[in-house]
């Protein structure tokens, strides 16, 4: 009988030992990466991002102003929150709470082996979000340049941003188009955007 019990103590203490080591192995509070906000509203900026679904390098295609004016070749990099991107597989379109980050990344030529092509570096020389949350922003999307760790403000709806991506991009403001693994699952459940297909019809009477 006492055996039974100091059994049945044992298991108690390594149930309370091993619970809170497996709640600590999923990951902090903001484990699903829902966009996370200051108390005065700014963005508080992602620093996980490397580790959420990569759907794209845009070779050169920044229009952010440094990346203009680079003399190497300028890589964008871009991420979407893993849970989205998932929901973006059964559906075609981003949930809410969806959180892209586009990574504007230098690149060198010289280095190592490498004799021909450009690799990315590690200097970063921009970081933009884009994020869905209907409930903060007029029109579902808002975009956001952010600055190191600091908390970032909506960029303005007068800024290019929202024309650019309202009008051109593939699916609910986002750039479908150039994420090649993404297009085809748009394409198949139809949610592109008329303004894309139009595009896409314009560009198809260019091209013989
Ligand atoms: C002239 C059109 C244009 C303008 C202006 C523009 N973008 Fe984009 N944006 C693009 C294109 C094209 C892509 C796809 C990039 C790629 O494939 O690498 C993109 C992708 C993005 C992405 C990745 C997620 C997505 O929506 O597809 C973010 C984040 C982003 N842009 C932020 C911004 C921010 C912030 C601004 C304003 C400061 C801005 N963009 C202005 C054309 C534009």
């Amino acid at each position: 009988m006492v055996k039974q019990v100091f059994v049945c103590l044992a298991l108690i203490v390594a149930a309370w030992l091993v619970l809170p080591i497996a709640a600590l192995a999923e990951g902090p509070a903001n484990s699903v990466h829902e966009p996370t906000y200051a108390a005065d509203g700014r963005l508080i900026p992602p620093v996980d991002y490397r580790e959420w679904i990569f759907l794209s390098s845009g070779l050169d295609m920044s229009y952010n102003e440094k990346a203009l004016a680079s003399e190497q070749p300028v890589f964008d990099n871009v991420f979407v929150n893993p849970e989205s991107y998932r929901t973006f597989l059964q559906t075609g379109t981003w949930p809410d709470k969806t959180q892209f980050v586009l990574e504007v990344r230098s690149s060198s030529a010289k280095g190592s082996i490498n004799h021909r092509g450009h690799f990315q570096n590690g200097d970063i020389q921009g970081i933009e979000v884009h994020v869905k949350d209907a409930a903060r922003f007029d029109g579902g999307w808002a975009f956001f340049d952010v600055q190191g760790n600091v908390p970032a403000a909506k960029l303005p709806m007068t800024a290019a941003c929202y024309a650019c991506h309202r009008d051109h991009a593939a699916v609910g403001t986002t750039f479908v188009q150039f994420y090649p693994t993404l297009l085809p699952i748009a394409r198949q459940h139809a949610t592109l955007s008329a303004s894309y297909l139009k595009d896409e019809a314009d560009l198809a009477k260019t091209v013989h």
